[in-house]
């Protein structure tokens, strides 16, 4: 089922998510989630953007190429290590290091691109679906596409980690003139997905 993304400046995406004890709906939540992630064009979605305030979040952001076949180019070591799509649940950040910038965008905040410097390496402790205790080590795009759903869950918008200028320029266009209108379906071509394009996460 695909579900409505909530959009800046929806107050809900301001909240700070509620850690998951009861797993006993995040297998169709989740499902939920990457179907509508898929349909969007994403590559990563916090269930805080579906309006849900649950810390988890999905991720898949394999690189396809522009009829969206999967291609194992430009993933690194430790990516290619993991398997997506990648369902996290109460995620916590253990270990960060290094920087790296991409240029971020998100479902949540449509049409609007922009560098957002983060950790380049990270170490996760999460729960899966079932509730069982996981660690991961990754970098490159997946390292960054968890940090930034992560902000989600804190109710923080790759927005806000722009300068005061930039972020007050996109956040008082949106208030004033909305989002530009959707194009209609067939109209916007799938990019390929690679470290170096810019993506909705
Ligand atoms: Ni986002």
């Amino acid at each position: 089922m695909i579900l409505e993304v909530l959009k800046f400046p929806d107050p809900r995406l301001r909240e700070k998510s509620d850690e998951v004890k009861d797993f006993s709906s995040t297998r169709s939540l989740s499902a939920n989630m990457l179907e509508t992630m898929y349909a969007e064009n994403g590559i990563g979605l916090a269930a805080p953007q579906v309006g849900e305030l649950h810390r988890l979040l999905v991720v898949d952001c394999r690189p396809r190429d522009t009829k969206g076949r999967y291609t194992i180019e430009d993933v690194s070591k430790l990516e290619a290590q993991i398997d997506q799509p990648l369902v996290i649940i109460n995620p916590r950040l253990i270990r960060q290091e290094g920087k790296t910038t991409f240029e971020e965008g998100c479902l949540s905040v449509p049409t609007f691109f922009d560098t957002v410097e983060r950790a380049q390496l990270i170490e996760l402790e999460y729960q899966d679906l079932a509730g069982k205790p996981c660690r991961l080590v990754t970098d490159g795009l997946l390292a960054i596409v968890i940090q930034h759903e992560m902000d989600h869950l804190e109710g923080t918008l790759f927005i806000d980690h722009l300068s005061l200028v930039k972020s007050n320029k996109i956040k008082n266009q949106i208030r004033k003139h909305g989002y530009p209108e959707k194009k209609k379906k067939g109209e916007e071509e799938l990019e390929p997905v690679g470290t170096s394009s810019r993506r909705k996460l």
